[in-house]
């Protein structure tokens, strides 16, 4: 069971004159089993708000905690560790990389933090599988669809069993069949294996399957 807290956080880019104040106070509390959906205007803060659970980018001020640990306290190492193994995230354009096979693709994660010998594969090819697509491991991207890009996307992101799986915009790219059938993945997944799903979405239809939606309006989080 993991606990994600966040406690008046703030973020503002820049300094002096040219400062942006992109979040203004952001508390939000949830744990493992939660499927969050989060909208807002486009420029809101949604994108900094997944980055800063993620980790990759530090809050200006307030508190980050994951099991009632702030992980900004861990040393590089452990931090960079725990976003290899603690979040998962996947992205509007899947980001594969494009000379390597599918499967390598999704085995990419364990080269930082490598699992005992031959596990990592097993999962990967378990994963690919789970997602429809064990039967393209050995394709590159280019030769995939944008649906199957993301699905690719996803089982990378739970190669090493992360308690969160942090989605900016998955569906963003794809079209109304693709985007569902992706968001629905993501919610089977989260059942399956009991993480914190987070999900940002411009789409209401899209967020409508989610049993949380929160809403960032002028820097602040609302439960919708
Ligand atoms: N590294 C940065 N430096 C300066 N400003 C930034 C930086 N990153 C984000 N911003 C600004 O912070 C604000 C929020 O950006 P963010 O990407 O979080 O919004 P968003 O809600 O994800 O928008 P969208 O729906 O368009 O993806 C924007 O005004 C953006 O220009
Ligand atoms: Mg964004």
């Amino acid at each position: 069971m993991t606990t994600l807290l966040l406690e008046a956080v703030t973020k503002t880019f820049g300094e002096g004159p040219a400062a942006v104040e992109v979040l203004r106070g952001v508390d939000l509390a949830a744990a493992s089993g939660d499927a969050i959906a989060v909208t807002g205007p486009s420029g809101s803060g949604k994108s900094t708000l997944l980055h800063i659970i993620g980790t990759l980018e530090r809050p200006s001020g307030g508190r980050l905690e994951v099991d009632g640990e702030d992980p900004f306290r861990l040393p590089d190492r452990e931090l960079a560790r725990f976003r290899n193994q603690v979040t998962g995230f996947v992205f509007q354009d899947s980001h594969l990389l494009p000379q390597y096979t599918v499967l390598e693709n999704v085995l990419l994660p364990t080269l930082a933090f490598p699992p005992p010998a031959a596990e990592a594969e097993a999962t990967g090819r378990g994963l690919l599988e789970r997602v429809g697509l064990g039967h393209r491991l050995g394709h590159r991207p280019a030769e995939l669809s944008g649906g199957e890009r993301q699905r690719v996307a996803v089982a990378r992101a739970l190669i090493h069993h992360p308690a969160m799986l942090l989605c900016d915009e998955p569906t963003g790219n794809l079209d109304r069949t693709n985007a569902m059938a992706v968001a629905n993945l993501l919610l089977e997944l989260r059942e399956e294996f009991k993480g914190l799903l987070i999900v940002v979405t411009h789409s209401d239809e899209v967020a409508a399957r989610f049993a949380r939606r929160v809403r960032l309006v002028e820097g602040q989080c609302f439960e919708a």
